[in-house]
């Protein structure tokens, strides 16, 4: 199937592009009324997951109402830890849960990475059937939680503020933390490769939480077994290199190492200036981001003023995917993702006319 739209594959390979080419972390989501009546169609957040053709139509919700260059699968990073028989469930209001917390070092050595055909399948179906339905019009983005990531909310049993039990493995008990760390790494490789061969286009990892880390443990604990995975990744399907982005919320120190970990891109928050980034990697990897989402908050010329300057700090030039930084809150304004899209559609062919 020929690609129609390749600006986003072309822009991770740092070829030239009419514009910036632009998705949201959380397109499909809460603030669009048309995902909210999906989800309630289904159930609840897990069971949408679980259902392809509801995943696949939330999946297409943001592509009808903006003009988007990827798309990204409707899914989530814990599935896996899922998979691993922990019982996650989404408690209203308080985010994800884990039933059976991994504490203990006998818990660790108990855990199988799950193998991602059979007891994963549901994402696989997901996949397959969102290319079909996609039919060429914009790649599909898989993706994986990061092992630090998963952990944590594998140790934590929830979302964390202070990490304390992960934190209290990883200094007191690091040969545990390094088995659970390992069995993670295999099982995402194993994830994302199954989600290539089902037809991911490009696939990124989430390390949202490697950012609460200090720089060795970050280097030993978290970008050490993203580049583990990432070497055992398969990088060419159907003719196409499949590139990888690594993510890492609050990483803009380690901008050099992650961009030596053998990604094709990095993606940065809006804590990193684009400019300041482009200058230390940009001759390595595309760089993905990074308007700060609250600036959705605001009024659609404070948006336009905003995504001027996070085009300006980049530049003219190639390797720029335009991203926000960390994900569309639930309280945007889906008319104000439309100020963002018309302000970046204006605004960016403007720094690729030597294209
Ligand atoms: O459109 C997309 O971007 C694809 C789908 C996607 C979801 N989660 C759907 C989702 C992706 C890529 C993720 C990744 C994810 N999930 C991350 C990494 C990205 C990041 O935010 O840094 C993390 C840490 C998770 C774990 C997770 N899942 C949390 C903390 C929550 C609760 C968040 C909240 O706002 O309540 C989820 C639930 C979740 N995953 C929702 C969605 C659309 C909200 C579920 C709902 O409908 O209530």
């Amino acid at each position: 199937m020929e690609l129609q739209n390749d600006r986003f594959l072309r822009a991770l390979a740092r070829q030239p592009v009419d514009r910036t080419p632009v998705w949201m972390m959380r397109q499909a989501g809460r603030y669009l009324p048309e995902y909210r009546a999906s989800r309630a169609d289904a159930g609840s957040f897990m069971d949408l997951c679980r259902n392809q053709e509801l995943a696949c139509e939330v999946t297409m919700q943001p592509l009808e109402r903006y003009p988007l260059d990827a798309a990204i699968l409707f899914s989530d990073i814990l599935t896996i830890p899922d998979a691993m028989g922990l019982g996650l469930y989404f408690e209203t209001g308080e985010g994800p849960k884990f039933r059976s917390p991994v504490r203990t070092p006998e818990a660790v050595a108990g855990l199988k990475a799950p193998d991602a055909e059979r007891d994963l399948d549901y994402v696989m179906n997901a996949v397959r059937t969102i290319r079909r339905e996609l039919n060429g019009r914009v790649p599909l983005i898989g993706f994986s939680g990061s092992p630090w990531t998963l952990a944590t909310y594998m140790v934590e049993g929830a979302s964390s503020k202070d990490f304390r039990h992960v934190k209290s493995m990883l200094y007191g008990n690091p040969d545990t933390m390094h088995q659970l760390l390992d069995t993670l790494a295999t099982a995402v490789t194993d994830y994302l490769n199954a989600q290539i061969r089902a037809g991911a286009q490009a696939v990124q990892i989430f390390d949202t939480w490697g950012g609460v880390l200090s720089t060795p443990a970050y280097l030993e604990f978290s970008l050490r077994y993203m580049e583990q995975i990432v070497a055992g990744l398969i990088r060419e399907h159907d003719g196409r290199r499949v590139p990888v982005i690594l993510f890492t919320k609050n990483g803009g120190q380690w901008l050099e190492q992650i961009a030596s970990a053998g990604s094709d891109a990095v993606g940065l928050d809006w804590t990193t200036e684009l400019s300041d980034a482009r200058a230390r990697v940009g001759h390595r990897v595309a760089l993905q981001g990074n308007l700060d989402p609250n600036v959705l908050f605001a009024k659609p010329p404070a948006i336009r003023a905003e995504v001027a300057r996070v085009l300006d700090s980049f530049g003219p030039g190639e390797g720029h995917i335009f991203n926000l930084g960390h994900g569309i809150s639930q309280f945007t304004d889906p008319d104000h993702v439309t100020a963002f899209m018309d302000a970046l559609h204006e605004l960016s062919p403007a720094y690729h006319q030597d294209s």
